[in-house]
């Protein structure tokens, strides 16, 4: 029996998240939603669609008016409106009217592109997130966010808008590279540190079982942390004040992502991100310096940096600062006060900042 845990918005149950090992309960999931009488777009990368496109339209083959498969070039550089343009086209060939529904199949990138569609063909149609990366089912798939990068600019052009249901298999795990699993493992750390120490202590006890990807252990670790996200956003959907709790690590995380041209996975950066607000966390005496080391050290056995070589503290700062966390002139700072309990800093100063990015800046010892 598969665990499913409900998320709510404005205090009313909106949709669950289904845990579970495979696809075998995917059909009766979907039949609560009448597709017998729907057609069904799911909407795919060309990499995620060869690993598990087949098994997906073989589900749904004869269980509605019609299912059809679009797949996009994998990549972060797809997530744009050209890509949302392209699915428009193909669901008004298809005919898909507003009773119809999407199935967003992949990672964070085919999850917000699918929802902003979803979000805005014919003012609004159905979609399904059935998230198969470790970043995805920790993060994006979970709150409604959606959207499409602009210009440059990371998630510029979006809405909000939620899914009927998130389907979890964290059997899909196992096909991830190495990278991307400790992607998205930074997403759950994050989740640890903020909120939730006793969290944080069970991934520091289970790095063994988490690095094998066992099957229990991820079942375990995914569902703890969705709870904790849970908790977020259904206090704060729309992110007016403490969702903001959720960027622990990105302020500074977005800006060497954008340095080294989206070249590090994004949880690689949010793991530097996290171990400078962590050294400025201690320097605040918010956090003991024992505590700075252990969170700076957990991210070793989990394959994430802790340092880097070439960067150029000045250079990140100016980009931290063109990040879309500024509000007015003020960085909305994401800190520890300890472990389990994130706050909103706006006092961080660029000192701060650029003695913070020094700390992870890699230098070769001597001797
Ligand atoms: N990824 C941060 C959030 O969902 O708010």
């Amino acid at each position: 029996m598969n665990s499913r845990l409900p998320i709510l918005y404005d205090k009313k149950p909106c949709y669950d998240i289904v845990f579970a090992t495979d696809f075998q309960d995917l059909l009766s999931e979907l039949k609560a939603f009448d597709i017998e009488n729907r057609r069904i777009c799911v909407v795919t990368d060309s990499h995620v669609s060869s690993l598990y496109g087949e098994e997906i339209m073989d589900i749904l083959n004869g269980n509605c008016i019609k299912n059809v498969l679009y797949a996009f070039t994998a990549g972060e550089e797809q997530k744009t409106l050209t890509t949302v343009n392209d699915i428009y086209a193909f669901l008004i060939q298809e005919q898909f009217d507003r009773k119809d529904l999407l199935i967003a199949l992949g990672g964070g990138v085919t999850g917000d592109i699918t929802g902003f569609t979803a979000a805005t063909y014919l003012r609004g149609i159905d979609f399904v997130q059935i998230p198969t990366t470790l970043l995805a089912q920790a993060d994006s798939s979970i709150g409604g966010k959606t959207g499409v990068d602009f210009d440059g600019y990371k998630n510029m052009v979006g809405a909000f808008y939620m899914p009927k249901l998130v389907y979890m298999n964290v059997g899909a795990l196992r096909t991830l590279d190495d990278r991307q699993f400790f992607s998205g493992f930074a997403e759950i750390m994050k989740h640890g540190l903020i909120k939730d120490s006793l969290f944080y202590e069970w991934l520091l006890d289970h790095m063994y079982e988490i690095n094998d990807r066992d099957t229990d252990t991820l079942l375990e670790m995914v569902e703890r942390s969705s709870k904790i996200k849970k908790l977020v956003v259904e206090k704060d959907p729309t992110e007016k004040g403490d969702r903001a709790l959720l960027n622990f690590g990105h302020t500074i995380g977005h800006a060497i992502e954008k340095y080294k041209n989206f070249a590090m996975t994004h949880g690689e950066c949010v793991a530097l991100g996290m171990v400078a607000a962590a050294f400025i966390s201690w320097k605040h005496e918010w956090l003991s310096m024992e505590e700075y080391y252990e969170i700076r050290d957990m991210f070793v056995p989990f394959n994430l940096p802790i340092s880097l070589e070439d960067i150029e503290p000045e250079e990140i700062l100016k980009l931290t600062k063109s990040d879309k966390k500024m509000e007015g002139n003020s960085i909305k700072f994401i800190l520890l006060k300890k472990v389990g309990k994130a706050l909103i800093d706006r006092t961080v100063t660029d000192e701060e900042i650029l003695n913070a990015i020094s700390e992870i800046r890699y230098v070769e010892d001597y001797e």
